[in-house]
């Protein structure tokens, strides 16, 4: 039987877009670390990242009616490469995103707070696009449109929310919503809605005590 061998869409960049990826991951957790040596405090809790598989990024690209080529991956969609960022508290989550406004090679390219604006549903979280500033930019796309010439760079979507956020997400993501939802889907969508503003409330109430802790801790030393 005959394999078929298909060309990555990513093309040749995969290895670089690799390398972002570890690098992004190592320099959160460097920054945990250090602080963690400071203050006995981790602001990170965990770090995952992953490149989008093949099959997903393709059918993103046919979903958004885009050509599967490379350019459609690395340029005009954002997430190929995907770090999350699960901090302590909401806080946290504004000094990691300082510490990777300030990170060499990288600028932030978008930002949408839906900590501060959170989603209708009751999402929250910090999303940043990063870009490469620093000439690393994707091989073979250098075009978007023939005749349009664009910023070359590779993005990084970074998702930074706290552990209740994460796992209030990881729940509202097994929801299936429907055009004509049931009486019991109205109400599961009303409860997630109910438990995510008690999250997000709960998560500052916890964040003010650890205030005091750390208040109380230097007033004595
Ligand atoms: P894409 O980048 O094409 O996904 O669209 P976008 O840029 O309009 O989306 P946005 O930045 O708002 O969200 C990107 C990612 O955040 C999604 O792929 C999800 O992983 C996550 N996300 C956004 N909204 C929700 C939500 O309501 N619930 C959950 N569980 N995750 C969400
Ligand atoms: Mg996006």
């Amino acid at each position: 039987m005959q394999t078929e061998i298909r060309d990555s869409i990513y093309g040749d960049n995969l290895e670089v877009m690799e390398a972002l990826r570890q690098e992004i991951v190592t320099s959160i957790k460097t920054l945990g670390q250090s602080l963690e040596m400071e203050s006995g405090l981790s602001p990170v809790d965990h770090c995952v990242s992953r490149i989008k598989s093949e099959e997903s990024m393709r059918e993103k690209c046919r979903r958004r009616g885009l050509p599967e080529t490379a350019a459609s991956a690395l340029l005009t969609i954002h997430d190929a490469i995907g770090v999350r960022v699960v901090c302590a508290f909401p806080s946290d989550v504004y000094l990691v995103r300082d510490h990777l406004r300030d990170l060499p090679g990288f600028e932030i390219f978008e930002e949408k707070d839906y900590i501060r604006e959170a989603k209708s549903n009751g999402y929250r979280s910090l999303h940043l696009i990063l870009r490469t500033n620093d000439g690393r930019a994707p091989a073979g796309c250098a075009l978007l449109t023939p005749g349009t010439p664009r910023a070359g760079g590779f993005f990084v979507e970074v998702q930074l929310r706290t552990i209740s956020m994460e796992s209030w997400a990881a729940l509202e993501h097994q929801m299936k919503y429907k055009k004509e939802p049931s009486a019991k889907e109205r109400l599961i969508v009303a409860e997630l809605k109910r438990c995510a503003d008690e999250l997000a409330s709960t998560d500052l109430s916890m964040q003010a005590i650890r205030d005091l802790i750390l208040e109380d801790r230097n007033a004595a030393r």
